[in-house]
């Protein structure tokens, strides 16, 4: 059994004006270098970027994503964009089902499903967020919550291949917390079993990542816990000093 090969993803969020470009640039060029070593790396800019972001990526070692789509491909959906545009405009990931997104707009499992759905459809591989909040960790419901997004989220249909789970509890986002190491493993184990039992043998394979507060001086305790395939990295992407602190444990 071969491990898959780890991806570190940046979610810019809501962050990056054109200016922000010479950052991706710094980064691909860092990447181009060997500095994330045998991972993936990939960079989710807000839409507005992600033409320029993929233009300036071109055929370099460094992905392009987005961080929400439509579950349709096209249509009178005022203000939303499809997972083919996405495709279109030289995205190669798409985030789908992150809590900010499940919190704020109110995403469903099964609207997180229809746009994973999507996002495979037009060749994308789809990053699906799972976690819990910190009043249901404390309450002992962290599985339970976690294996119900799983079920509800993802299709036995998706191709394992194009699929990411990124597991993020709630309460570790953007608040410089994380869960223990023993915690990660944990979830990350029970996580696994979820996905052999979707996907059989191909479960074996699908990148498992955690995301939460990453950052270069915790990323290799967090990195080296068993099934963490990546990193799914917020406010630490957004330089190419802390990006590349958190992939390059990877060399
Ligand atoms: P953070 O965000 O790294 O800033 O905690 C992670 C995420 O929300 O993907």
């Amino acid at each position: 059994m071969t491990a898959p090969r780890p991806l570190v993803a940046g979610n810019w969020k809501m962050n990056g004006l054109k200016a922000a470009l010479g950052e991706l640039k710094a980064i691909r060029d860092a990447v181009g270098s060997g500095g994330a070593g045998r991972a993936e790396a990939a960079i989710c800019p807000p839409f507005t970027l992600v033409a320029a972001a993929a233009e300036a990526a071109r055929g370099a070692s460094l992905g392009i994503g987005a961080q929400d789509c439509h579950a349709n491909a096209s249509g009178a959906h005022t203000g939303d964009i499809s997972a083919q545009m996405l495709a279109d405009a030289g995205a190669a990931y798409v985030i789908v089902g992150h809590s900010e997104r499940r919190a704020d707009h109110g995403e469903t499992d099964a609207v997180v499903r229809a746009k994973a759905a999507a996002g495979i459809k037009a060749g994308l591989t789809a990053i699906v967020c799972v976690g819990e909040t910190r009043d249901q960790r404390v309450a002992g419901k962290a599985n339970e919550i976690v294996g119900a997004q799983i079920e509800g989220s993802l299709d036995a249909d998706f191709p394992a291949t194009n699929l990411v789970v990124a597991y993020e509890p709630v309460w570790a986002i953007g608040t410089g917390l994380t869960p223990t190491t023993a915690d990660v493993a944990d979830m990350h184990a029970f996580i696994r079993g979820k996905l052999e039992k979707l996907y059989g043998r191909k479960g074996v394979d699908i990148r498992i990542l955690y995301g939460g507060s990453v950052k270069p001086s915790n990323a290799a305790e967090l990195m080296g816990v068993k099934n963490v395939d990546g990193a799914l990295v917020g406010g630490a992407s957004l330089t190419c000093a802390d990006f590349m602190g958190i992939a390059g444990v990877y060399k």
